[in-house]
């Protein structure tokens, strides 16, 4: 298994380009089923997810080329099977994207269930209520959930809860439904925005995303399309966290500031100053150390629950006490056992995380427990004093390409290997 070797050694210093949303990436993709013509994407991240996703629709039929590493173009029109397994869904919850176009573009899908997942239960009900809503028949059996549907109605669904792949999968099961459904409580997300617009392009009528209500108006069937993926809004705020961190200076390039608004407020309370082009974003530290920050998860344009395993890695190199409370999953600090082996001062209470900055942290052998937490090891080894191995990186490489290289672009010293010597 891969791991990371680190050898912390002062602040991060230079210019990286930000990659594709692998969040948006996602459902777009999934997006692909919904027409018998060519979508068209570029900008498309080249992780373990997305190769996951690619996999998921080949098996089903879908033809995915790939004309070089971040385009690719997909043609649903051979579908063979509208089949989700086990094997693939188990280890990627978003192959839940499936189930939206699959019934609304074929009438039926068979999706296994995702079942837990290390940061939380995380139930689908909400996807299966709104499907229902939409007259789908809905059964689970043998761990699959089973929909059918010879045409889904629009309808005003409300979401209890915010849910970002549930508004995404309903998006798309609406764009081909008879009629007119209101979704009320979506997600705000820039994905969610991402997705719509794609599918616009594609011929969807859909109005009023990155609001919390978005309407969609039905339509016969949708074109062939291109669309470029927006830029990571957490891979960015991931770099920038880490250099923070570190007292460091970086310029991110090919990315959106407008996207990171919640997050840059932090990083400025924590002592960076930042400066913002179209698209690219700069953080100076001076030299400083970070100031420990508080905050809570929100959905969007709140703070985003992706990056607070990273902001808290940064408080426990910060001065002063930070408490970060998190709103959106119940099992989401797994990171803070591991930064407690690195020397760092937290206590978890519940959903919230009280850190006291310590002036260092020292190297320990230590491991990863899902995406986000493994970014949080990274930052904390960046700026631990000696050689930190972190265990377990494939959790990184579904989120985060070239980490290794753009780090190194960064100064870090940082190396993967596959076992230790
Ligand atoms: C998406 C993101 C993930 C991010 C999360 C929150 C993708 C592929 N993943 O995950 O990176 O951390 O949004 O911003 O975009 N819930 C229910 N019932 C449902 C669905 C959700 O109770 O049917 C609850 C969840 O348990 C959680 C909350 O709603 O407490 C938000 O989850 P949700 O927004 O759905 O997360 P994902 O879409 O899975």
């Amino acid at each position: 298994m891969d791991k990371f070797v680190i050898q912390g050694n002062g602040p991060l210093s230079g210019e990286i380009a930000a990659g594709g949303a692998k969040n948006a990436a996602l459902p777009i993709l999934c997006a692909s089923l919904l027409s018998d013509a060519p979508l068209t994407l570029t900008n498309v991240p080249n992780l373990r997810d997305v190769g996951t996703t690619g996999q998921l629709l080949e098996q089903m039929g879908v033809r995915v080329e790939h004309p070089d590493a971040h385009t690719r173009v997909l043609d649903a029109s051979g579908i063979t099977t509208c089949v989700a397994p086990y094997e693939l869904v188990r280890t990627m919850r978003a192959s839940i994207l499936v189930l939206g176009p699959l019934v609304a573009a074929r009438g039926e899908a068979h999706v296994s269930l995702p079942g837990g997942c290390a940061i939380g239960a995380r139930p689908v009900d909400l996807h299966l209520m709104g499907l229902k809503a939409m007259g789908a028949e809905i059964t689970l059996e043998g761990g699959f959930v089973h929909a059918k549907a010879q045409k889904l109605k629009g309808a005003r669904i409300v979401f209890d809860t915010v849910t970002v792949t549930g508004t995404e999968n309903l998006m798309m099961a609406a764009v081909l439904a008879d009629g007119d459904t209101m979704l009320e409580n979506a997600a705000r997300e820039p994905e969610v925005v991402d997705l719509a617009r794609c599918l616009r392009a594609m011929g969807a009528k859909i109005v009023g995303d990155g609001t919390t209500t978005i309407h969609i108006q039905g339509v016969k069937k949708l074109h062939a399309a291109e669309h470029r993926v927006l830029p990571d809004r957490i891979e960015t705020g991931t770099y920038l966290a880490a250099a923070a961190t570190t007292r460091g200076k970086v310029r991110i390039t090919h990315t959106d500031p407008g996207l990171l608004d919640a997050v840059l407020v932090k990083l400025q309370q924590a002592g960076a100053i930042i400066r913002t082009g179209l698209d690219f974003i700069e953080l100076d530290m001076h030299g400083a150390r970070p100031k420990a920050v508080n905050l809570h998860t929100m959905p969007h344009p709140g703070f985003p629950t992706d990056m607070q395993a990273q902001i808290m890695a940064m408080n426990c190199l910060a001065e002063g006490v930070g408490t970060i409370r998190e709103t959106i999953f119940e099992n989401r600090f797994m990171h803070a056992n591991e930064l407690l082996r690195l020397g760092a001062d937290i206590r978890v209470e519940g959903n919230t995380a009280i850190i006291t900055g310590k002036a260092r942290l020292t190297a320990a052998p230590i491991m990863a427990t899902d995406l986000r937490a493994s970014a949080s090891l990274v930052i904390a080894a960046l700026a631990a004093d000696g050689e930190t191995i972190i265990d377990r990186i494939y959790h990184m490489d579904r989120g985060y390409e070239h980490i290794e290289q753009k780090l190194a672009a960064l100064g870090a010293q940082i190396r993967r290997v596959d076992k230790l010597l």
